[in-house]
């Protein structure tokens, strides 16, 4: 992977690979560490990860084909999804998607012409009781109304939401600040803490019933 992963991200990925007893288990989260570097899972990526892991670039490629949160193509800066599921649906998911592609200037799987959106038809988001469901890099906006879409498109395209809505393929905006790793004998103390407390509460709880 020499030279693929920026400085910020190489140390993480080296960590990364060090949490599993198998280096391949590394493989999705080395995934999203693509995506947050190109925006999407490219080629180039692809390598870094199964030089990484010890496997080949098809069995890596084969992972993230998989899984609806990798895009093998580019997207753009914000990826919108709309969620059309049943939910969705009766409280006019369709309508606002076709509002989306009218706003956007492009079809589900289509990027705008100037690159900034990718538009997505979502299945259910989690969001059924505040629904039709829209989310942007998936990050819950609550844009309800056709009105309430086009003002956060407006905010997006001004960058006015940079601070909640970072591009596409970052996956958590806060960064571990201390090395993952965790010897062994902390992690069974750890556990053995929480089975204790655990315990302890479940004695209290028998001694108030
Ligand atoms: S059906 Fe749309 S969020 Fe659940």
């Amino acid at each position: 992977m020499s030279g693929y992963f920026r400085p910020e991200l190489r140390q993480r990925a080296e960590e990364l690979v060090t949490l599993y007893p198998r280096r391949r288990s590394a493989t999705i989260p080395l995934l999203h560490l693509v995506q947050e570097q190109d925006g999407y899972v490219s080629e180039a990526g692809i390598e870094a990860v199964a030089a990484l892991t010890e496997t080949t670039p098809a069995e890596v490629r084969g992972t993230a084909s998989f899984y609806d949160m990798f895009h093998l193509e580019p997207v753009g800066r914000y990826l919108v999804g709309v969620c059309t599921n049943i939910a969705c649906l009766l409280a006019g998911g369709e309508e606002m998607l076709e509002h989306a592609e009218r706003v956007l200037g492009c079809a589900p799987g289509g990027t705008s012409s100037d690159g900034l959106f990718t538009l997505e038809e979502s299945e259910c988001l989690a969001d059924c009781n505040l629904a039709p469901c829209v989310q942007v890099n998936y990050r819950y906006v609550r844009a309800r109304t056709p009105d309430e879409f086009d003002a956060l498109v407006g905010e997006l395209c001004e960058g006015r939401r940079d601070q909640d809505i970072p591009p596409h393929g970052t996956h958590s905006r806060v960064k571990r600040q201390v090395t993952l790793r965790a010897a062994k004998d902390e992690v069974a103390a750890e556990r053995t803490r929480q089975r204790d407390a655990r315990a302890q509460r479940d004695a209290a709880r028998e001694e108030t019933t």
